[in-house]
């Protein structure tokens, strides 16, 4: 994802990505272009739903279904309020797990004050706020209170999607594992040029 950011000098890059999956939440800090180290933990947006489901005594389905539909605003009120409480006291244990997984990260002096978010989990309007309280970075390295922002496909400019679906910030990760692929191809093929071209001149 560092590699194939949109209008960013890639060796100068710092930042934490943070993917919010449906059964991790992966953390990757890069400082300067370079990747310091990946570490994951287990919450995810499975966690989320399977609270709801407790708490609104519901199978996990529906529960699943009703956060989609509470994260696209599309509730209302009452259900809204319950659904977001909920929401918030997950949102709580799960920004614990971010402050703690970060905190594991004791061979950096200081950390990248910019949060990048994606992942499907980064859809719950929770999430962001919580990492944008101010409490939880005061007791970690971070030089100034950390930005957050979620990252979009959009921001990816070398992988051109014919198909136009790929719209959501989980989409992310493929698309930069795919941009990565067609770095290596274009590498490949420039090796076996000059291979070529090696095996010509000794032939000669
Ligand atoms: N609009 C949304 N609102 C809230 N959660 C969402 C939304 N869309 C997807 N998710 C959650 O994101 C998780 C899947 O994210 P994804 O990045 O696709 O997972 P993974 O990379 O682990 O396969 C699921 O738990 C799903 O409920
Ligand atoms: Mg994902």
């Amino acid at each position: 994802m560092a590699r194939c950011l949109e209008s960013e000098e890639t060796s100068q890059l710092s930042a934490v990505f943070i993917d919010i999956g449906g059964g991790t939440t992966d953390i990757a800090v890069v400082r300067n272009g370079s990747l310091e180290g990946t570490k994951m933990f287990t919450i995810g947006g499975r966690t989320f739903s399977k609270r709801l489901a407790s708490t609104l005594n519901i199978s996990f389905t529906e529960a699943e279904d009703i956060k989609l539909a509470y994260s696209a605003r599309k509730l209302e009120r009452q259900s809204e309020k319950i659904v977001r409480e909920a929401m918030e006291s997950d949102a709580e244990v799960w920004l614990a797990g971010v402050a703690f997984t970060l905190s594991e990260f004791t061979n950096l002096d200081i950390l990248p004050s910019r949060l990048l978010l994606c992942g499907g989990g980064c859809h719950l309007p929770e999430i962001k706020l919580a990492l944008e309280t101010k409490s939880w970075a005061k007791e970690l390295s971070f030089p100034k209170p950390p930005s957050v922002s979620i990252l979009a496909p959009k921001q990816i400019p070398h992988v051109k999607d014919l198909t136009r679906s790929l719209v959501d910030p989980q989409d992310i990760t493929p698309m930069a594992l795919a941009n990565l692929g067609l770095e290596f191809v274009g590498e490949e093929h420039l090796m076996s040029k000059i291979l070529k071209k090696v095996i010509r001149l000794m032939q000669i």
